[in-house]
């Protein structure tokens, strides 16, 4: 059952969207906007847009947007009556319980209950005859009992039906398997084991659920690891490994390793603030999640070359969610797993030993800069100068920027004016690629490619488009509904999915003044609720007006076969006869 209307204007009205996303992201007006960094993905040039008089954000760096419900169902990763319920919470409203359509939510208990459920068979096999090969494999690897338990570490058996059988036997419906991903349905539609013979580590969100699991195979064939994929509670893009440990030691800093052994070792070996991404490179949302338990991030990814390349492209996501970093080589080409079990006993003082000496990433990206310049030529201390103030022009705080030219400037021997001169130059030029970037991208969209909404868009370009500048017209002028209602019928859309959002509109305006995105975020999907955003976006700048309605009304009827009378009496001859044919074609 939907939400009372009357319950959504309330909610809408006490949470505006600047207020609620100016507690994530720090925002500048522009105009009657507002602009800031995109937190949905890394960027250093803002493109992160929000619009306060319909109530949508849109960003057009990751052609993201939606309303507030959807900014919070995207930034903390909740369903749509969760996001609702967090709103409802922050504006002091209660949430009309028996109003409330519970299957999703009743979906995602079960999909953690069957998570629980395999966590404790694959761990009950290890520990059995069925499970040697398993806990040979950690023991071999240096994990003791207490570090196997604390972890809830698990085999997964050879066959292709022990945790079906297993989670049938709890109850579970094969949906209910499938949908966790722990099994997968066969060609004649019975549930299959997706982890056999797989060392099994089950992913623990911040609630204590069991959300996912990484499963490594014993021996060297590919692929090394399966994992969850999406699942209704599960998102791999904002996972983090032992976060859930982690966040318990309340410590400034974590330490951000690259795999699940390497998180396990440290944490055997006393670091208990170690964490991992889980097979995805660090994602923004990751860095956020990192940055609400932590000041710090220390990089200890791999020191082999995709190690290095990984941590280079960790440092500014981390960076953005406002974290301050360092990044720690670890000798020998070693990870952090082989690092301790090289050292054993002394593993540990030497690792400390390590984290201490290790620099802030300024220093750590310079050192790989000068690494490939010959300082003793001209040539390549300009190549040096030049290519540090690009990472100069990358920082938001001032005094940063100066100490670091200072410290440039005496290095190389120029004025410390020229290394500024330099980085704000490259500022500059980040700038216009980033808009020359978007102007791409808008142009792109104008013309339909691959709209991932609107699959008709480029079929219909001139009509959709018309019905674009249609919607954008209805959200910005509320009182041009009876307007656009007599002249224009849901029937004479050209594409689906304008008409669906068209009718859906006029008929929230039928008993509201207003409409904002947030009514539609019930109805919509996500990408689809992103989709409107993205018309009102274009839009924001230069709101249609009554007379671009009137033309884009006259556009759409022609294109739907349909002129209307004023237009047919003014159409000219051959016109006229071209739409009395197309009138006889529709017929036949
Ligand atoms: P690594 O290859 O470094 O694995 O990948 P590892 O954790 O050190 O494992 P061992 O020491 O070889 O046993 C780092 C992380 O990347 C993800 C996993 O999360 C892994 O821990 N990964 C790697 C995958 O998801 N799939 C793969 O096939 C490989
Ligand atoms: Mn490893």
């Amino acid at each position: 059952m939907p939400l009372p209307d009357s319950f959504l204007q309330e909610l809408k009205s006490r949470c505006d969207i600047t207020d609620v996303v100016s507690s994530y992201v720090t925002l500048k007006r522009r105009g009657r906007n507002y602009i800031g960094l995109c937190p949905f993905h890394n960027e250093k040039t803002p493109s992160f847009n929000i619009y306060p008089e319909n109530g949508s954000f849109y960003c057009f760096g990751c052609n993201v947007g939606g309303d507030v419900i959807t900014f919070i169902r995207r930034i903390e990763n909740l369903d749509y009556m969760e996001a609702v319920r967090l709103l409802a919470q922050r504006a002091g409203l209660t949430v009309p319980e028996n109003a409330v359509d519970d299957s999703m939510a009743n979906l995602r208990r079960r999909v953690l209950e069957v998570n629980r459920e395999t966590a404790r068979f694959y761990h009950t096999v290890l520990l059995s005859p069925q499970g040697k090969a398993g806990l040979d494999y950690f023991t071999r690897r240096g994990l003791s009992p207490s570090t196997i338990r604390h972890f809830g570490l698990g085999f997964a058996p050879e066959g292709r039906f022990e945790l079906v059988n297993h989670l049938k036997k709890k109850g579970f419906s094969k949906e209910e398997m499938v949908q966790a991903n722990v099994a997968f349905l066969s060609r004649n539609g019975y549930p299959v084991d997706r982890f056999t013979a797989r060392a099994m580590f089950p992913i623990i969100d911040l609630r204590g659920n069991v959300v996912a699991f990484g499963g490594r195979i014993l021996t060297n064939e590919k692929p090394k690891y399966i994992n969850t994929s999406d699942t209704p509670v599960y998102h791999k893009s904002s996972g983090l490994f032992a976060m859930n440990f982690a966040k318990n030691e309340n410590s400034d800093t974590l330490i951000l390793a690259e795999g699940y052994m390497d998180v396990i070792a440290l944490h055997q070996a006393g670091f208990r603030t170690a964490i991992a991404s889980l097979g995805t490179a660090l994602t923004a949302e990751q860095a956020r999640i990192i940055a609400r338990y932590a000041k710090e991030a220390i990089i200890c990814y791999d020191s082999d070359e995709a190690g290095q390349k990984a941590a280079s492209r960790a440092i500014p996501i981390l960076r953005q969610a406002g974290l301050n970093v360092r990044v720690m080589t670890v000798p020998g080409n070693k990870d952090p797993d082989e690092f301790m079990r090289t050292y054993g006993k002394d593993g540990p003082a030497r690792f400390k030993a390590l984290i201490e000496s290790s620099g802030n990433d300024v220093d750590y990206r310079l050192t790989k800069i000068r690494a490939r310049c010959n300082l003793n030529t001209p040539d390549g201390r300009v190549q040096y100068v030049t290519q540090a103030a690009e990472l100069l022009a990358g920082m938001d705080n001032p005094i940063e920027r100066e100490v670091y030219a200072s410290r440039l400037a005496e290095e190389i021997g120029i004025d410390k004016s020229a290394v500024l001169a330099q980085a704000s130059k490259a500022a500059r030029r980040s700038a216009k690629r980033v808009r020359e970037q978007q102007f791409r991208e808008q142009t792109r969209e104008m013309s339909g490619a691959n709209d991932p909404v609107n699959k008709e868009k480029q079929k219909h370009l001139r009509a959709a488009n018309a019905e674009e500048t249609i919607l954008a017209y209805l959200f910005c002028h509320p009182d041009g509904a009876d307007f656009c209602r007599e002249r224009l019928k849901p029937e004479d859309f050209v594409t689906n999915f304008n008409r669906r959002v068209y009718h859906a509109v006029l008929s929230k305006m039928l008993y509201s003044a207003s409409v904002s995105l947030a009514d539609f975020s019930g109805e919509l999907t996500q990408d689809e609720i992103s989709a409107v955003a993205r018309i009102l976006a274009r839009y924001s700048e230069i709101p249609p007006t009554r007379e671009d309605a009137a033309a884009c009304i006259r556009v759409i009827r022609a294109a739907s076969g349909r002129p209307d009378s004023e237009s047919a009496r003014s159409a000219d001859p051959q016109e006229l006869s071209k739409y009395i044919e197309s009138l006889r074609n529709q017929k036949k």
